[in-house]
């Protein structure tokens, strides 16, 4: 989990990060019990006010664990520019 500070939600952002359940092991609850002690942590931290995750467009099965999970689609779309970028 990385922090982020969100100034418009006056409040601590939790971005999960690098999620990889080991092939054999997959569809028995692993990522659902990180994802509930996660979000139970952010309860008790009290100043979290959402989590957030990044998943690639592709990744069919990842978006339909998080969606199980309670999570939705953010609103926002993702811009970026690579490297050190010159001015
Ligand atoms: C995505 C991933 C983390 C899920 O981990 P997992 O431990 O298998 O997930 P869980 O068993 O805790 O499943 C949680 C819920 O999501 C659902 N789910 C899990 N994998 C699913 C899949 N492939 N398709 C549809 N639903 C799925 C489960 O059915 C479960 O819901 P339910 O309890 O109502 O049945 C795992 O498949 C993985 O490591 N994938 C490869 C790496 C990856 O893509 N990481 C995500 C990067 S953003």
């Amino acid at each position: 989990v990385t922090r982020e500070w969100s100034d418009w939600r006056d409040g601590w952002i939790w971005w999960i990060q690098s999620v990889y359940v080991d092939p054999p092991r997959r569809r028995r609850g692993v990522y659902a019990a990180l994802h509930r002690h996660v979000l139970e942590q952010a309860r008790l931290a009290g100043d979290v006010v959402g989590l957030r995750l990044y998943v690639d467009r592709a990744n069919r099965a990842a978006q339909r664990t998080y969606e199980r999970l309670g999570m939705a689609p953010s609103h926002y779309v993702l811009y970026e520019q690579g490297g050190a970028p010159r001015p």
